[in-house]
């Protein structure tokens, strides 16, 4: 303590009157410091000090002695005003000077004047206290005063805070209670300070001044003045649509500045429109969103979330989840049919539209770009027409008897990865146009029928298809008007317009017509119809039904014609030759002919294929002249015809023998004398019929010479003509009488069939193997008609036919 040494002196009026000094000292004076010069205020010599033994008298502590020597009051003691009078004022000591010799008293008092030696000091150097964050600017929190012992102007003058920004000092002055506080000046915030630490000092208002702090912590209590805050408004994620159930989507993070209880969030998912309801979940205290539903592009390719984060204390704060739905190909094109038509003429021509057709994808980008395609190629094609729609066309001519049907599938794949795809199959008719014509079987027939065949038989079936459809495949066979040999082909057959059965009309005579040719027409029921038409060859079959016709032996009634035999007739020597003919064909005209009856069997046999008559052993003269021979002419037709000719040979030497032997050939000889005047006169009938034959024929020809053709061609049964010629050859033959005449062709030229020796020296038949046909006519006088087809021939067989 720094101590200056104040003296005032105070002199009192009344001193000397009342013997009363006064003198005032600051405290914590050192000893021996001069507190007042009693001698001279007293008036008294130092010597009377000395003898009047002079001394200072106190009850209490000494704390001031008088020096005698000098006169002087001393301090004795350092006097401490704080101990002496701790708060009262003024503060004296009170004390007598005593003198003895004589025995005198002097009042002294000594005013020991406050001299700042003390602080202010505060009870506690540290202080606390809680203050709620919320506590209103101008709450006031009262704090430990602090205590300064000295007085007066020394005394606790005033308090001041640091850091004052946040607190001020308000100082309650009552009476002696000073109570400071605390004022708050401004918010407290314990999210930006959570505490202050505050130093208040105290001072006092002596010189110097002097001071004592305490430290103030303040802290500052938590007040849910936070609401949680997002780390972001707005949160973007996107998902792929068909995600599983909890697929992440996002975490959203909110942070809340509070602290304890008032930070503590808990998420919440807000608005939920309702068919998302329940489609996201958040997870309370992570604030993980999962995914809790079925998520479809297609039906929402964005979700709006709010979500809440709320504290404990209730207030809350909200962001936005914007959740992009992710397109996944999950959606097949959808393939509408506009239109369609289910048929389609088979000559529609190209390009002509068959469907509409639209295709939808309901995913987007890659995913939704379709493409659509045809398996058909070959016919039909896919054009696109605008974005989507497609036509189906026709792309080639169609022709329904290849295909009646077409099923057409239309594919519509996207370009999604992996591609989805998707079709539908058209079932499109082919209507038919006429456009086939009927089509026989075969490109000619040949047909069969077996002469006499009673009329209406059936012959033969032509067949004709048409590869078109119902009506226009409805064929009908048709006989195409034509003639043969003049007549009209109707007369001969007629076809069945439905079945194509060719029927006869007549009975068919294989000796009149062999063959002929139809044609026959088959149309189908289109419109315009279409036809097709065939040659139908009809072959006659013949039938056995002409017996053989023996031309030789002539055959006259009762005749006596015989062959001669001499008796010297070697064995083999022919006799002669039956000669015979069959107007049927083939089998039934292979004539053979045997010995029905013989006088002599064992002289004669007959050559079974060519008729000859030969002697089988010498002749006897056993043996009759007369010998009749029966032979019998078979064909070989099922059943066989058959001819009989008698043959009289007479066995003779000589022809006198004969006629005598011949008795009963005498008739004969008559006849054969009627038989040569016969012979004259029809000589002359014919040389007159002849005549008049070429005349009436050449005059006739003119106008009928088609007649006259028909009947030329028409093979007319022509009764064989065959007037013997004798002419006495003698050569080698053994036969006298050679018979020399040869065949005459039909109108045809048809191979020879048989051919006569004509002056060969035996009468042999020869026979062509290779022959069909058969001897039709027997033309004696060949040098007279030489040509065949002369009509002359016909007049001839006609005379002939007479004298028979
Ligand atoms: C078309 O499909 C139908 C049904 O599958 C089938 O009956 C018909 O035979 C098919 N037609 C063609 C021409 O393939
Ligand atoms: C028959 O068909 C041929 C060709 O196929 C044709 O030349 C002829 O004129 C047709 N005849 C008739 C009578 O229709």
């Amino acid at each position: 303590m720094k101590r200056r040494v104040l003296l005032i002196v105070t002199v009192f009026s009344f001193c000397s009157v009342l013997g009363q000094l006064s003198y005032s000292i600051p405290e914590e004076m050192a000893p021996g410091s001069i507190v007042g010069n009693v001698a001279k205020d007293l008036g008294l010599d130092v010597k009377r000090l000395e003898s009047g033994k002079a001394r200072v008298f106190t009850r209490d502590t000494a704390y001031i002695e008088l020096n005698r020597e000098r006169g002087v009051l001393l301090v004795k003691d350092t006097i401490d005003r704080e101990m002496l009078c701790r708060k009262v004022t003024p503060c004296a000591l009170h004390f007598q000077i005593l003198l003895e010799n004589p025995m005198e008293f002097y009042s002294a008092t000594v005013e020991i004047m406050d001299v700042n030696d003390n602080p202010p000091v505060f009870t506690n150097n540290y202080m606390h206290f809680n203050i709620s964050e919320s506590a209103a600017v101008g709450s006031s929190f009262t704090v430990d005063t602090a205590t300064d012992l000295d007085v007066g102007a020394n005394a606790l003058k005033s308090y001041f805070i640091k850091p004052s920004d946040t607190f001020s000092i308000k100082i309650k002055a009552d009476e002696d209670n000073r109570n400071v506080e605390l004022v708050l000046n401004t918010p407290l915030d314990r999210e930006k300070v959570d505490h202050l630490a505050l130093v208040l000092t105290a001072v006092d208002g002596g010189e110097p001044q002097m001071s004592g702090t305490m430290q103030i912590r303040v802290n500052i209590l938590d007040f849910n003045d936070n609401a949680p805050v997002f780390s972001q408004p707005v949160y973007k994620a996107s998902i792929k649509e068909n995600s599983p159930l909890g697929t992440f989507v996002v975490k959203a993070t909110a942070t809340d500045a509070d602290h304890g209880s008032n930070g503590e969030i808990l998420y919440s998912i807000t608005n939920v429109e309702n068919d998302m309801r329940g489609l996201f979940v958040i997870n309370r205290e992570s604030g993980e969103v999962t995914l809790n539903g079925k998520i479809d592009y297609e039906k929402s390719k964005q979700h709006q979330i709010n979500i809440r984060a709320s504290d404990y204390g209730g207030l809350t704060g909200t962001c936005k989840l914007i959740v992009d739905v992710l397109d996944l190909n999950d959606n097949r094109p959808n393939i509408h049919i506009m239109s369609k038509s289910n048929a389609i003429s088979e000559d529609a021509n190209p390009n002509t539209v068959v469907s509409m057709i639209n295709v939808e994808d309901e995913d987007s980008g890659e995913n939704s770009r379709v493409q659509c395609f045809t398996d058909n190629n070959d016919y039909f094609t896919l054009k696109s027409k605008a974005a989507n729609f497609y036509t189906l066309e026709t792309d080639n001519e169609l022709d329904r008897e290849l295909s009646s049907a077409y099923n057409i599938t239309v594919t519509c794949s996207d370009e999604g990865v992996p591609s989805l795809s998707s079709s539908v199959t058209l079932t499109l008719h082919i209507s038919d146009v006429n456009d086939n014509a009927p089509v026989f079987d075969r490109s000619s027939y040949e047909a069969y029928i077996v002469e006499n065949n009673s009329p209406g038989l059936s012959i033969f079936t032509v067949k004709a298809t048409d590869a078109d459809w119902n009506q226009n495949a409805r064929v009908s066979y048709i006989l195409e008007d034509s003639s043969v040999s003049g007549v009209p082909v109707s007369s001969y057959v007629s076809v069945s317009a439905d079945s194509g059965v060719i029927h006869a009309v007549r009975s068919f005579d294989y000796e009149q017509i062999k063959d002929f040719q139809l044609c026959v027409k088959a149309q189908d029921g289109g419109s315009p119809p279409l036809s097709s038409n065939v040659t139908v060859k009809i072959l006659v079959q013949d039938q056995n039904d002409n017996a053989p016709q023996v031309l030789y032996p002539v055959q006259t009634g009762g005749s006596l014609v015989a062959e001669m035999v001499p008796r010297s007739a070697d064995v083999g020597y022919l006799v002669t030759k039956v000669v015979a003919v069959d107007v049927d064909s083939g089998q039934n005209a292979w004539l053979s002919y045997k010995l029905q009856k013989a006088a002599d069997r064992a002289l004669f046999e007959v050559g079974s294929q060519n008729g000859e008559i030969r002697t089988i052993r010498q002749v006897t003269d056993k043996d009759a002249v007369k010998q009749r021979l029966s032979v019998i002419v078979e064909d070989n037709g099922q059943p066989s015809r058959s001819a009989t000719v008698i043959v009289n040979v007479a066995v003779a030497d000589s022809f006198p023998e004969v006629l005598s032997e011949f008795t009963d050939f005498t008739h004969d000889k008559e006849y054969n004398d009627n038989l040569t005047f016969y012979l004259v006169l029809a000589l002359a009938v014919v040389s007159f019929l002849f005549i008049t034959c070429v005349v009436v024929i050449i005059s006739v020809k003119i106008y009928r010479w088609r007649q006259s053709r028909i009947l030329y061609h028409s093979n007319l049964p022509v009764i064989p003509y065959y007037p013997p010629r004798y002419s006495d050859t003698l050569g080698s033959g053994t036969l006298p009488h050679v018979y020399n005449y040869d065949t005459c062709r039909t109108t045809d030229s048809r191979k020879s069939d048989c051919k006569f020796g004509g002056a060969g020296s035996q009468n042999v038949l020869i026979m062509d193997p290779s022959a069909t046909g058969t001897m039709q006519r027997i033309q004696s006088e060949k040098n007279i008609l030489d040509e065949p087809d002369s009509p002359l021939e016909v007049c001839i067989s006609y005379i002939a036919d007479l004298i028979a």
